[in-house]
Formats: C-alpha cells, sequence, structure tokens
C-alpha cells in the first residue's frame, strides 16, 4: 500500500555524497517509490554551530528537571532550516560516520541544539510519534563493533525525544569498500525506505 509520510534524511558527515550520504538518499529513494514526500539537510553543507552561553536567564534553555537555567542558548544560523524541516516531519533517517569510536561532531552538535525544542515556547512545535531509521558507516570490518553507539543514538531519540527507532543500518569497512559499490547495502537502504 501507497504511503504518504515525510521522510528527513539528515547526513552528519563532512561529506554530501560520502558513505552515509549515499545510504542515508538510498532510503529517502525507497521511501519516494512508495509515496512518501522526502526533505534532505547534509549538515556538512550548513552552518551549524554548538550551544553558546547565554547573557539572561530569559534568553537561556532551562532544565526541565532543575526548572533551573543551564546558562546556555541556541546561536543564530543554518539550524533554523533544520528545525523547519523537523518540526515537518513523520520519520528521521539520522545517518552519522563514526569518529573515534562515536558519533561525529556534527550528529553531536545535531542532537545538542534539540534541546531548543525543551521549552514552553517550542516544545510543542517538535512532532509526536516520530519513527527513526539509524545509520551508521565505518572503516573497522567488524560489524559488532560500534552496537553501543547505535544503542546510544537509540537511547537518546527514544529516551529524551519521544521517538521509535524502527530499522538499523550499519555499514562497515567503508574505506576499502566504499557503499556507492555494495548493492547489497544500497539493496537493504531502499527495502528500510520502502517500508517506512
Ligand atoms: C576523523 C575521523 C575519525 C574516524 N574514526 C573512526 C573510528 O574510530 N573507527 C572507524 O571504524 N572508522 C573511523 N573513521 C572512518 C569513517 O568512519 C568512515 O570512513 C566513514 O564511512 C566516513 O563516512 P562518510 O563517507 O560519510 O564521510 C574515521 C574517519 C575520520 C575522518
Amino acid at each position: 500500500m501507497k504511503s504518504s509520510k515525510r521522510v528527513l534524511g539528515i547526513v552528519a558527515s563532512p561529506r554530501s555524497s560520502g558513505n552515509t550520504a549515499t545510504l542515508v538518499k538510498e532510503v529517502l529513494k525507497g521511501a519516494e517509490e512508495n509515496g512518501n514526500k522526502t526533505d534532505l539537510k547534509c549538515l556538512g553543507d550548513l552552518n551549524i554551530n554548538p550551544l553558546i552561553a547565554s547573557t539572561s536567564d530569559n534568553e537561556s534553555v532551562w532544565s526541565t528537571y532543575s526548572n533551573k537555567p543551564y546558562g546556555v542558548t541556541c546561536p543564530k544560523d543554518d539550524m533554523d532550516l533544520v528545525y523547519s524541516s523537523l518540526e515537518k516531519m513523520d520519520v528521521l533517517v539520522f545517518g552519522t560516520p563514526i569518529y573515534f569510536d562515536h558519533v561525529s561532531a556534527r550528529a553531536k552538535i545535531f542532537v545538542d541544539r534539540l534541546i531548543y525544542y525543551d521549552k514552553e515556547s517550542t516544545k510543542d512545535r517538535f512532532p509526536r510519534n516520530v519513527r527513526v531509521v539509524i545509520i551508521i558507516t565505518y572503516e573497522d570490518d567488524n560489524l559488532e563493533a560500534y552496537s553501543s553507539v547505535v544503542e546510544w543514538i537509540k537511547h537518546t531519540l527514544e529516551e529524551y525525544f519521544k521517538m521509535k527507532v524502527v530499522a538499523t543500518l550499519v555499514a562497515e569497512d567503508t574505506v576499502k569498500n566504499p557503499v556507492a559499490n555494495r548493492e547489497d547495502l544500497l539493496e537493504k537502504a531502499r527495502q528500510i525506505g520502502k517500508k517506512l
């Protein structure tokens, strides 16, 4: 049956045609084949900065646990483009390369910047019941090497942002075997997209 969800791809690699981007795009391709609308944001093409110090409590993000200001705020930058895409999504396809045994800095900054929705004035703008596809790519040839990173992404998106991870795609050994040459992985990605 055809579906009509809005599927947002986030590529947290500096390379907008690298291994991570290739797999995120294939998932989107599968999703489009099934009638869904897609949107893609390659974080490497955007100017997205870490949180900065706030000058007043008014401006600061407040902790929902202790009801006190964290003393930080979101800088004004290209994350605004990402926020407007996030607010329309039904499904998030989140891809990151592994850098030094964890997600890339861009992936972490993206997650930190979601604290924008931890405010009375913005919390209703974050969509509910978002389903997530996690994609990680890396050089190590062990398919289990970064299971803990997948778990971290899943925990963060499910616990803090109430999303539901529905599929995970792992591409190992990407330096010797770039994913663009691996039809099995590309097909797996398209099938995940088709089933969204
Ligand atoms: C700064 C940096 C750190 C990396 N650290 C790791 C690592 O800890 N483990 C690993 O298996 N691969 C590591 N890699 C390899 C990348 O994860 C791999 O090439 C990935 O597929 C790149 O994705 P991309 O083509 O989307 O940029 C690292 C690459 C870079 C540039």
